[in-house]
């Protein structure tokens, strides 16, 4: 059964809105367990605009169920990473300037450098996955970096199922999946999900968890937190 990491980065983006300690990242991650999500996902970027290195901390202490770091393949990054020990990192390419993460990790043209990356990880005990677009190349070198999982970047589907025309992203999503378990990769999604198109995807099988951030924190703005999350679960448990 598909599961939910609850992604609360934009918790974090609208603290920082005031620099102030409201709302706490790590009351929205017990609010979004307690709501039904098997996981919470923080993305640490390198100018810290939402998630501070006091969350991650705290979230090492409090996430009950599995705490995912999503972060760039820096010395920096990874020396965080193997002192906090999260039960997963994901590994995305980051852009100063981007308003959210751009693209998915170009495994085949950093091959050595994410290879040296991922064995750091790994001999810490951190389960890896990767963020890459969901294209042959990109999944086959994710295991020959020796990967754990991929995580399919969904924001081309996401783009597409606003024009209607999703069939083609839909193939593409689809052949990723059935390549990354063949060759005994696990397979994680995310970017642009929301209750609209999550189920064209949920429908496909073989993703373990969504990861899933603005949809159901905008959501929560409006309804609470509680109710976002549930109602997330239950699209992806139905
Ligand atoms: N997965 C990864 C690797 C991401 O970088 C992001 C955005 O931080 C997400 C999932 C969540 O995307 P969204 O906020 O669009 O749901």
């Amino acid at each position: 059964m598909a599961k939910l990491g609850l992604n609360i980065d934009h918790i974090a983006t609208v603290r920082q809105a005031r620099g102030g300690m409201e709302p706490d990242p790590v009351a929205a991650a017990a609010i979004g367990e307690m709501a039904g999500a098997e996981g919470i996902t923080i993305h640490l970027r390198e100018d810290r605009r939402h998630i501070q290195d006091r969350d991650l901390e705290i979230l090492r202490k409090t996430v009950k169920t599995r705490l995912n770091l999503e972060m760039a393949a820096t010395q920096e990054m990874i020396r965080i990473a193997i002192a906090i020990k999260p039960e997963q990192v994901t590994l995305v390419p980051e852009k100063r300037q981007e308003l959210t993460t751009e693209g998915g990790l170009d495994v085949v043209v950093n091959a050595v450098m994410i290879t040296e990356a991922v064995k750091s990880l790994k001999d810490a005990g951190i389960v890896v996955s990767l963020f890459v677009d969901p294209n042959h190349e990109q999944v086959n070198t994710s295991k020959e970096v020796n990967a754990d999982y991929i995580e399919i970047h969904t924001g081309a589907y996401a783009e597409a199922f606003c024009t209607g025309k999703v069939q083609h992203e839909l193939e593409h999503i689809e052949a990723s999946i059935k390549l990354a378990r063949n060759i005994g990769l696990g397979v994680n999604a995310g970017h642009g999900l929301n209750y609209f198109n999550i189920q064209a995807i949920a429908a496909l099988g073989g993703i373990e968890e969504y990861n899933i951030g603005h949809s159901i924190i905008s959501r929560a703005m409006l309804v609470g937190l509680d109710r976002a999350v549930s109602d997330m679960v239950k699209l992806l448990k139905n």
